[in-house]
């Protein structure tokens, strides 16, 4: 896979922007607010609709535009899908392969991708919802139904905290707690099996960037000797007084281990950025071998908090994936790649392609 041709209208600070990828490397570079990380944003929100910096919508739309469109062509299987978004305040459109009722997951399927970026160490650093995030990405592109199962769930436990909230009783709560844990069950069982799956790959790539031990352990959100039937009924009263459940796949972990302690406790943020960047290489890699196609991977400014030899190993590492690469960085640092990279210049949200040489 490999997007083909990309156009942005109406997002942030960019200008009209048509733009042909490589396929392999693309480089971007300018100075500071030039338009770099609006740039991959867009590129991301294509592929995702959404923001990777969790920008609300209203924010991506440029100051005084009522909307922005985005539009990709996508080569896969030896076929171009036309990709399309387009976003308002009244909500936002999809389209793929002219379908308009796919909605974001449509987009995932058609333009995967997945992004290294100046936030990334929240990955390690943050709370478990990122981490839940990343496992669930995982599913959702290596498991053929994960999706559909995951959403079951979801609404199962909207169900489950009105009922809650509406001052539940046991009697009332007790049809809502059969399919709570019956779908939870099966979502907890998916993401240990796609963990179990992703391990060696995962350590693999953490101890080539961190030079060290790193290991991964998934937490269930519920304690491990109860059954998750047990541990809703242990949580009874707490949950009644706080409308919502305690226990859960909602409340999972992915536990990053470093020297049989909690990674994010121990290591410093440059080395919390390998390590998220070594978790999203792995996913790529992962996802990549699942999907049988290369996948679009956004760097923004790598170079960020890293040292040269940290960084030499990650774009190595990169280099080893064969995705497409769309990196951005401040000066015109060709060095960052192998092979020779297509380079473009932006400079006040206008993009143009630099001179060769
Ligand atoms: N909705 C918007 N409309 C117009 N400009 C915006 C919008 N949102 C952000 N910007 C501006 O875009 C500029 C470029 O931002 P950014 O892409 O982060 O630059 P870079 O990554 O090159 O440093 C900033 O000056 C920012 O204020
Ligand atoms: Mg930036």
């Amino acid at each position: 896979m490999s997007i083909k041709r990309f156009t942005a209208q109406g997002f942030r600070c960019l200008g009209n922007i048509e733009l042909e990828p490589d396929p392999d490397y693309t480089l971007i570079h300018g100075a500071n607010a030039s338009g770099k990380t609006s740039l991959l944003e867009a590129f991301a929100y294509l592929g995702r609709g959404k923001s990777f910096r969790g920008a609300p919508t209203t924010n991506l739309i440029q100051h005084g535009e009522h909307e922005f469109v985005l539009f990709g062509q996508v080569e896969a299987a030896g076929r171009l899908v036309s990709v399309g978004v387009r976003n308002s305040r009244g909500g936002l459109e999809v389209r793929v392969d002219g379908d308009s009722s796919g909605g974001a997951a449509a987009l995932a399927a058609a333009l995967p991708l997945q992004v290294i970026d100046p936030d990334v160490h929240n990955l390690v650093s943050g709370g478990p919802d990122e981490r839940r995030r990343f496992l669930d990405w995982l599913a959702f592109h290596v498991e053929p139904g994960y999706l559909a199962l995951w959403r079951q769930f979801r609404r199962a436990l909207k169900q489950r905290n009105a009922a809650l909230k509406g001052g539940g009783n046991r009697g009332a709560l007790s049809a809502w707690d059969r399919e709570f844990c019956e779908l939870g069950g099966r979502v907890d069982t998916a993401r240990q099996a796609v963990l179990a799956a992703a391990l060696e790959t995962l350590r693999e790539h953490g101890s080539a960037l961190l030079g060290a031990d790193i290991d991964f352990r998934y937490a269930s959100g519920w304690s491990r000797d109860r059954s998750l039937k047990e541990a809703l009924e242990d949580h009874f009263e707490r949950d009644c007084v706080l409308g919502t459940t305690q226990v859960g796949p909602h409340r999972a972990d992915l536990r990053l281990i470093y020297d049989e302690r909690q990674a994010r406790r121990l290591v410093s943020r440059g080395q919390q950025k390998l390590l998220a960047s070594a978790m999203i290489l792995a996913a790529t890699e992962i996802a990549q071998t699942a999907l049988e196609r290369p996948l679009l991977l956004l760097l923004d400014d790598p170079a960020a908090e890293l040292d040269r030899v940290s960084l030499g190993r990650l774009m190595d590492r990169v280099a080893g994936l064969g995705s497409q690469v769309i990196a951005t960085s401040l000066e015109r640092d060709e060095s960052l790649f192998p092979a020779a990279p297509r380079v473009f210049h932006v400079e006040q949200g206008e993009l143009r392609a630099a001179v060769q040489g």
